[in-house]
């Protein structure tokens, strides 16, 4: 049976007329390839016209996690209340083909911050002669969720773990996977807690294991926590990870569909794009699509925090205007919104937007795409008039030198540079040549590593560069006509020579 608001959720998904689904190809960091070849990275796709909006307003009843707030417990019985594991066995005897076609209508593209078209993800399990091989087959849930400023996967694993560990049958039989492996951030112990529980929960109750839901279909799903690592989120480092080794990113190819976990086919998925699959096969693929703009389907968890007076994770549509919501959902810009100096709109490594960007921006994949940002994990950080922007950014580039993993030249050597000359911009200590020299490092750094760290620490400096670029510029200027000239390079004060300081020759 049914409860009451399982059946309002259901009754409120009146289809809407289905857009085309995307037929263009989106660069990306994850594995998929199309055509064997891997594409360059990119935050998402350019398109050349805009996207119709379908804006039409996301009731309470849209959303798909309806515990996002914890107002009901996180158990089995009550997340069955609110619509979880309904006629799960139907939806898993529908089979791969059909569930895979329905996430690929829904317009549905990975929120782990790629934003690459799940459903076409999920089909390169499914690659030819693929019941010829014995091997098992994994589908493998990235709750690492190490990127600054986000807190969404964390909700829905201690608030409605259900919802995961369905979309991990789903997606797992969509894949004709084995059993699902969930990474999750060593850090994350009560989630870790509650988690493991509603698995036990399922387990019990025969929703996985052995003839999942009473479908003959076996399905296990095991909990992995890792150590802590930023970079373990990232796909290949993290099955490194998971197999035992050094959180250490793999060259792509082979991708993990073909060799992944333990050398079987694999899929990397995030935590959040896992848990709307089965609210996405109910409710029908015309009905996620029915939300945002074309190729920017559906609802998406945003994390808004820094300079708002009420910091919140909220689930609203996709393509939603970025003032919006901040005013509706996290109570407006501290001193209103006149008082916004920026904003970084996905998460740490996506590029800064000034504020008369922000006044009009859109957010979604490709709106902010065309704003040289990107949507990411959707990490909403604003920052007031009161914000030292460089010195923020200068904090960033820390965090990604102390994150990288060393594998590759410019990632390593690149990350400690930027760092060191970020530290040099915020006191005005470097040289006013050393702004075009650091645009000129971080585009030798951009597509020329294994893994996207290294175009995480170079699209900040980017941002930064390219709208407060008289920021850096004033802050030099101010410390040679303090100190009596401009400092040498490498920091060193103007007449550290004269003063016998003893520094390397050519400075
Ligand atoms: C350095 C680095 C860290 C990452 N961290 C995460 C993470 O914490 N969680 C996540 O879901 N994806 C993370 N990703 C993206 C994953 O590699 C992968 O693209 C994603 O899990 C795919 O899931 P999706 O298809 O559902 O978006 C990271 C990527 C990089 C390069
Ligand atoms: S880009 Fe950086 S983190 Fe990624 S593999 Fe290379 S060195 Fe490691």
């Amino acid at each position: 049976m049914l409860s009451t608001p399982a059946k309002a959720i259901l009754r409120s998904s009146t289809a809407s007329v289905l857009p085309k689904t995307a037929t263009r190809s989106i660069a990306t960091t994850t594995s998929a390839a199309t055509n064997g070849q891997q594409q360059k990275r990119s935050m998402a796709t350019v398109q050349d016209a805009p996207p119709v909006q379908h804006k039409r307003g996301l009731q309470d009843q849209d959303r798909i996690f309806q515990n996002l707030y914890g107002q009901h417990g996180a158990d089995l019985k009550t997340a069955q209340k609110y619509g979880d594991w309904y006629k799960t066995k139907e939806i898993i005897e529908k089979g791969h083909d059909w569930l895979i076609s329905e996430i690929k209508a829904s317009g549905l593209r990975g929120r782990g911050g790629a934003g690459f078209p799940s459903g076409m993800k999920w089909s390169f399990m499914n690659f030819k002669d693929w019941d010829k091989d014995t091997k098992p087959r994994y589908l493998v849930v990235n709750a690492d969720e190490g990127e600054p400023g986000t807190c969404k996967d964390r909700e829905i694993m201690r608030k409605d773990p259900h919802k995961l560990i369905e979309g991990c049958l789903v997606a797992g039989r969509a894949m004709n996977c084995t059993a699902a492996y969930i990474y999750i951030r060593g850090e994350f112990y009560h989630e870790a807690t509650v988690l493991q529980r509603a698995i036990q929960e399922a387990y019990q109750a025969g929703l996985i294991g052995k003839n999942a839901c009473g479908s003959g279909y076996d399905f296990d799903v095991y909990l992995h926590r890792g150590m802590g690592a930023y970079v373990c989120g990232e796909e290949t480092s993290l099955i490194e990870s998971l197999e035992g080794k050094p959180g250490k990113p793999r060259l792509k190819p082979p991708f993990p569909a073909a060799v992944g976990l333990f050398g079987c086919p694999s899929t990397v998925a995030n935590v959040e794009t896992i848990a709307v699959a089965p609210t996405i096969i109910r409710r029908g693929a015309n009905w996620f699509n029915s939300f945002g703009r074309e190729r920017n389907a559906g609802t998406k968890l945003f994390c808004i925090s820094g300079h708002v007076n009420n910091p919140c994770t909220v689930e609203e549509e996709m393509s939603i205007p970025l003032r919006e919501l901040i005013d509706k959902h996290a109570g407006g810009v501290i001193g209103g919104w006149d008082n916004l100096k920026a904003v970084i709109p996905g998460g740490s490594s996506t590029p800064i937007l000034p504020k008369n960007v922000c006044d009009d921006q859109l957010m979604d994949f490709d709106a902010l795409k065309d704003s040289q940002s990107g949507l990411g994990t959707a990490a909403v950080i604003v920052m007031d008039q009161s914000t030292d922007v460089v010195r923020a950014i200068a904090r960033l580039s820390k965090f990604y030198h102390h994150e990288s993993c060393g594998q590759c030249t410019p990632c390593r050597e690149g990350s400690k540079w930027v760092e060191q000359i970020m530290q040099r911009f915020e006191k005005g200590t470097a040289r006013a040549r050393e702004i075009d020299m650091m645009q000129e490092l971080t585009k030798q750094v951009e597509g020329h590593t294994i893994c996207a760290l290294g175009e995480a620490f170079a699209w900040p400096v980017q941002g930064l560069i390219r709208h407060f670029r008289p920021e850096l510029e004033a802050r030099i200027a101010e410390n040679t006509q303090k100190s009596g000239g401009e400092a040498l390079a490498g920091g060193w004060a103007h007449d550290s020579q004269k003063r016998g300081m003893l520094i390397s020759p050519g400075q």
